[in-house]
């Protein structure tokens, strides 16, 4: 029997492909470290980025977060989605300029029936594609909210059962607090997650390290090992793509 070729979904966090604390500021040098690693690695990879201090500049201006919202600044809520499909374009040039097939695939038309997605994603990885989400604005009954990146993770995880499935961000794991003193956590009990303390970004209007967490454990519930690396560190992505545990945190998949 042939080799089994690893799916893995990769996040690239917001804090690391844009400056958080400057509006509208890309890292370049980031985006493209993380194409270059992503092109290393002879796994089929299914890539997820976030706002960062693009889309959370704009959708705190209009008034939206992960709630459904009502009342919401119209010609603001055209920005966010604008600045999102900017970065987007950036993260595409990026990856393909590395010899990656990206295929963008926004989440604004799904519907609650997700198998022509799982078809279509399955589809692109057997030629070759890697399919790119980004967290977006959605319409939801009576108005829109923000669609997350890592909320898209988890959906796709549920939709695929990745082999893995690594969150890239600006730190070297999860802290047990937010100084980030000291080394990250090397294994996170889902026991552990209540001791953790977190402090989040005032641009963030999708909930920051906290929701993350709590998303990590429901992927792996999953089944699906959850890593979270320094996107800034070639060599800790390279280590998460190959499976390897120890490098910054990781939540095992329970079977
Ligand atoms: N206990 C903690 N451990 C690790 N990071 C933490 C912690 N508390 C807060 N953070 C912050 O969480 C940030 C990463 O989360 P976030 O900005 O939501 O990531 P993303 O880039 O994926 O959106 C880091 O910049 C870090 O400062
Ligand atoms: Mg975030």
């Amino acid at each position: 029997m042939g080799r089994v070729v690893d799916n893995i979904i990769v996040k690239f966090g917001g804090s690391v492909i844009t400056d958080k604390k400057h509006p509208l500021s890309l890292n370049l040098d980031a985006i493209n470290s993380l194409s270059r690693t992503l092109a290393m690695h002879s796994s089929k990879k299914i890539i997820v980025h976030g706002g960062g201090s693009f889309g959370h500049y704009y959708a705190k201006l209009a008034g939206l977060n992960t709630k459904c919202k009502h009342i919401y600044e119209v010609n603001k809520v055209v920005l966010t989605r604008k600045s999102m499909f900017e970065l987007n374009s950036h993260v595409i040039d990026s990856l393909t300029s590395y010899g990656l097939n990206p295929y963008t695939i926004t989440p604004f038309y799904w519907n609650k029936d997700f198998s022509e997605l799982k078809s279509l994603i399955l589809k692109l990885l057997s030629q070759n594609f890697s399919p790119v989400f980004f967290g977006d604005v959605v319409p939801c009954k009576g108005g829109f909210r923000i669609l997350s990146g890592d909320d898209i993770s988890y959906i796709l995880c549920r939709m695929l059962k990745p082999s893995r499935m690594i969150f890239c961000i600006d730190v070297d794991g999860i802290f047990q607090s937010p100084r980030l003193e000291g080394s990250p956590i090397k294994e996170l009990d889902p026991k552990m997650v209540k001791n953790i303390i977190v402090k989040e970004h005032i641009i963030d209007v999708t909930g920051g390290m906290l929701r993350k967490i709590k998303i990590a454990y429901k992927i792996s519930k999953l089944g699906v090992d959850v890593f979270f690396v320094n996107g800034f560190k070639q060599d800790a992505l390279l280590k998460a793509l190959n499976g390897e545990y120890g490098v910054g945190t990781c939540m095992r998949g329970v079977h």
